[in-house]
């Protein structure tokens, strides 16, 4: 039953949205957690395969662009913004003085957290590599002279000992083999 209730709202996105709203209206205020579907675990596998290369698609970078330029301007006006904020604390404590830390970032989209380490005055060489073609080419347009490489988190070619730290914000829930 409860199978067959599943596969009718997938099938009617209009049906889905509605169930929706109501249960917004019925349950407000529940979390991030809300709403969700039950998925087979065949589902699971096929549902995964294609979410996996979902941040390939190339209006993406634009897409998010919009959003961390309102992050990057308030953080140039030195506002507070608790994800740089938190990232920026824990370089500065890994910083021992003896020269610039060597920063790889895996899943960096269009690299804009080597921006965030330039206004915050931190002394590193960046890196970024992405799996995604066209976040890359945003990358190196708008960073020229870093390094940014297309690169799968699950297959990456770097050396041994390549860098002091490597960093991954928000990539790990969107692979499915991590
Ligand atoms: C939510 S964004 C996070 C961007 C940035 N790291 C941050 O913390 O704001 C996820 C990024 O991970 C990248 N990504 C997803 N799967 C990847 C994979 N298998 N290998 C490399 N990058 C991946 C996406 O293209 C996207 O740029």
């Amino acid at each position: 039953m409860k199978r067959q209730i599943r596969q009718l709202i997938n099938r009617f996105p209009w049906l889905k949205k509605l169930l929706k709203q109501a249960m917004q209206f019925l349950l407000p205020g529940q979390g991030v957690s809300t709403h969700y579907m039950e998925v087979t675990q065949a589902e699971a596998g096929s549902e995964s395969a294609r979410l996996r290369e979902a941040w390939k698609d190339d209006e993406l970078p634009v897409r998010q662009r919009e959003l961390v330029d309102k992050q990057l301007a308030a953080y140039r006006r030195s506002e507070a913004v608790d994800v740089f904020d938190v990232l920026v604390k824990s370089l500065r404590e890994l910083q021992d003085g003896t020269g610039t830390m060597r920063v790889l970032e895996i899943g960096c989209s269009s690299g804009y957290y080597s921006e965030v380490f330039r206004i915050a005055g931190l002394d590193v060489l960046y890196t970024g590599c992405d799996y995604s073609d066209a976040f890359i080419a945003m990358a190196l347009q708008r960073h020229p002279g870093l390094q940014f490489d297309v690169q799968d988190a699950t297959a990456l070619k770097y050396a041994d000992n390549a860098y002091d730290v490597v960093i991954s914000g928000c990539c790990l829930l969107h692979i499915p083999e991590y």
